[in-house]
């Protein structure tokens, strides 16, 4: 029997170019094979959450209209964020909150996703790892339960803008293969 191909599309909590949230989400992209293909959405145009530019349930600027096609489309989500003040950055936050839209039937409701924090320093964003599974789980999203994936010392393991530590590469790919396993478990 052939096995469908999974999507996942993966966004970045952090805008900035040099951004290693980023740089990690580029190289779970590379992670893409026959049976899982992962793709990044952009949040760099999402705007500030304002209710005013959704007078109607469900409308919204494009930029925000194209994000929750990007996650409504895919299979699973995966939210790659940093730690800002021992939370996730507010660019994901508005974003998870434009996503959540409208509520309890939105593109989140009941899709299946990751969490993976990342840090430059020895704890990996792991504070803001249960601030993130909270804000999905407001929206209904059925956030995978295992343990965290946290990426310490990021910027060392994307040195040369290749993740080439392989207990993290591993870490990653464990973490996938429980977002394939969950997708599969909603559906059946
Ligand atoms: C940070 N940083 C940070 N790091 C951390 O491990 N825990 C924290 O609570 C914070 N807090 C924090 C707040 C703010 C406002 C900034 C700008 C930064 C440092 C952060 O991990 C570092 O800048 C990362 O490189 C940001 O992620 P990207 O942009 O590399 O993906």
């Amino acid at each position: 029997m052939t096995q469908k191909t999974l999507h996942f599309v993966g966004i970045s909590g952090s805008l900035r170019s040099g951004s290693f949230s980023a740089a990690l989400l580029s190289e779970i992209v590379a992670m893409s094979d026959d049976r899982t293909q992962i793709t990044a959405f952009s949040l760099r145009d999402v705007p500030l959450y304002n209710q005013d530019l959704e007078p109607t349930p469900g409308s919204a600027p494009a930029p925000v209209l194209a994000l929750r096609e990007a996650i409504g489309a895919a299979d699973g989500l995966i939210v790659v964020s940093p730690e800002y003040n021992w939370g996730m950055s507010g660019v994901l936050k508005n974003a998870l909150d434009w996503a959540s839209r409208p509520a309890y039937k939105s593109v989140l409701a009941g899709k299946t996703s990751l969490i993976i924090t990342t840090s430059p320093f020895p704890l990996g964003g792991v504070r803001a790892q249960t601030q993130v599974r909270q804000t999905l789980s407001a929206t209904l999203s059925r956030v995978v339960n295992r343990p965290e994936i946290v990426v310490a010392h990021v910027g060392d393991k994307l040195a040369g803008g290749h993740l080439t530590d392989e207990p993290t590469r591993g870490h990653i790919k464990a973490g996938l293969a429980d977002l394939a396993t969950e997708v599969a478990r909603a559906r059946s």
